[in-house]
């Protein structure tokens, strides 16, 4: 599954300075942009997309090609957008802006025919995410030929508003499915990370271009996620559940399912000022800290990190995005700083400490909670330790743009297409039926089994 040798090698050869572990001092913000410049070069030393002969946008893979689904060249995207904007470093700039382009698709929706066989909505939102994101954060607008990132991400959004994403009527009525095509395995699986990101997407939608209506089908998600039971009313997040009747819940929590909904939660907020939300962004984040944070204050993955390899390369990537976000929610309900901050703070400690792996002696691992590094090699675990120290420095930053606070990029209220084909030339490998995008069905059904303790406190 990890590519060690190939990929050290290329990241020793890449970064080519002297051995050492990463060090920063957390109350230093030159420090730390310091150390998170070393974390980005590492990172991006897995890309190999802007060289030739291989496929712009994308982490080498889907498995067993290499180690990484299409979704999560989409998130590292919005993890570089993020440092790029809080941190000042315009270096990979022309390397975003060809990846966020390169991908998009014949449709301008981020479903491109080539990934179709595992497409699920919440593959399809990432990479939207990281369009908005560009939009949010005054990245440079395509030229006018292009497609512009706001009007990807309506694209995307309405295509997912679409009842051929849904379920019609019974106790799912109008839960978007996991994947986008019937043939795809999960077609069945209405899981939260999809109705979460469409939940988020919606809600930052409708602070963009302050056009209400999406604002109520943002609320709709939410008010369906809570019917469901699949946001507790502890503000414990679960994982899903089939059709037909979505009522045998899948209690796994992963913590980037929790993270999204708040984010979203925080930007209905901040959009509406209103005390409902106020109180489920709150909610939210108590959630995710008794949860995620348990262990000191550092980020955990309970439902796959107490067991050894349980953790795929999805799951590892997480706490990255949880980091990021919960930085947003402060910058745009600031009221949650003093909840949020320390735990950023020693999780972030703890993630720096263990990057004394690889050849350049500074590779991050993913048991941040161990202390020391793991041996592990990967792109989502540099993208996690990114994600941790840009968030110590996100909130000191103007929050996102809006289409009325200096946003410049055009959308496009009808982008997308009107019904979703399946194109028929699609090359359907082994690898992505198996795959199906982000694989949680798979790797929940054994982690539940072996951490059923975790839902019954
Ligand atoms: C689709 O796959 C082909 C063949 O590998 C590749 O040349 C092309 O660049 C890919 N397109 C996208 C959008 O990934
Ligand atoms: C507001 O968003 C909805 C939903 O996408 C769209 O149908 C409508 O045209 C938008 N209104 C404006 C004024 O852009
Ligand atoms: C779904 O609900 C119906 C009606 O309540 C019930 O008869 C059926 O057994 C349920 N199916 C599952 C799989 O839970
Ligand atoms: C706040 O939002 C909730 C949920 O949508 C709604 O029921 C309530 O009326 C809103 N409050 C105000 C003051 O608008
Ligand atoms: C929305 O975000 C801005 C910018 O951080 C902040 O000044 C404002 O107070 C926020 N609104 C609410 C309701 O918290
Ligand atoms: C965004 O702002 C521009 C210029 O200020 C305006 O022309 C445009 O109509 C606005 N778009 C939306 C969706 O409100």
């Amino acid at each position: 599954m990890r590519l060690p040798t190939a990929l050290l090698a290329a990241s020793s050869l890449l970064a080519g300075r002297a051995l050492g572990a990463l060090e920063v001092d957390l109350d230093d913000k030159e420090s730390i942009k310091a150390a998170a410049a070393l974390v980005a070069q590492d990172l991006l030393s897995f890309y190999r997309g802007d060289e030739p002969g291989w496929v712009p946008g994308i982490l080498p893979g889907p498995p067993p090609d290499g180690d990484y689904y299409w979704w999560q060249g989409g998130a590292m995207w919005g993890a570089l957008l993020d440092y790029r904007n809080v941190m000042g470093d315009t270096s990979y700039d022309d390397t975003i802006f060809q990846a966020l382009q390169f991908q998009v698709g014949d449709e301008k929706d981020y479903n491109p025919a080539n990934w179709s066989a595992s497409m699920g909505n919440d593959d399809q939102a990432f990479w939207g995410f990281s369009a908005l994101l560009a939009a949010e954060t005054g990245f440079r607008d395509p030229s006018s030929s292009q497609p512009q990132w706001l009007a990807l991400a309506q694209a995307i959004f309405n295509e997912q508003t679409h009842l051929d994403r849904r379920v019609e009527g019974g106790n799912c009525d109008w839960g978007l499915r996991w994947q986008v095509y019937r043939t795809n395995n999960g077609w069945d699986y209405i899981n939260t990370i999809a109705n979460a990101c469409y939940f988020n997407m919606g809600a930052r939608l409708a602070r963009y271009t302050d056009n209400s209506t999406y604002g109520e089908l943002a609320e709709k998600t939410w008010d369906l996620m809570w019917r469901l039971g699949y946001i507790s009313e502890d503000f414990s997040v679960y994982d899903g559940a089939h059709e037909p009747n979505c009522t045998s819940i899948n209690k796994a929590q992963f913590s980037y399912n929790a993270a999204m909904i708040m984010q979203g939660c925080a930007y209905m907020y901040n959009q509406t000022n209103n005390a409902t939300w106020k109180a489920r962004t709150d909610g939210m984040v108590k959630g995710i800290i008794n949860t995620f944070f348990a262990m000191d204050g550092v980020a955990f993955e309970p439902s796959c990190e107490p067991a050894p390899g349980t953790c795929n390369s999805d799951m590892e990537s997480y706490r990255g995005y949880m980091h990021r976000w919960m930085a947003n929610t402060i910058q745009l309900a600031p009221h949650t700083y003093d909840v949020i901050m320390p735990v950023l703070k020693t999780s972030a400690a703890a993630g720096v400490k263990q990057c004394t792996g690889g050849d350049n002696g500074r590779m991050c691992g993913f048991h941040w909670t161990s202390g020391k590094y793991d041996g592990l090699i990967s792109a989502s675990l540099e993208m996690n330790v990114l994600g941790a120290l840009t968030a110590l420095l996100m909130p000191d930053v103007a929050p996102p743009l809006t289409n009325s606070t200096g946003g410049t990029s055009l959308g496009d209220p009808d982008a997308g297409q009107a019904r979703t084909e399946l194109p028929t030339f699609a090359p359907i490998t082994t690898g992505d039926k198996a795959g199906a995008s982000i694989l949680t069905i798979l790797v929940v059904t054994g982690a539940l089994s072996a951490f059923a303790w975790m839902s019954l406190d």
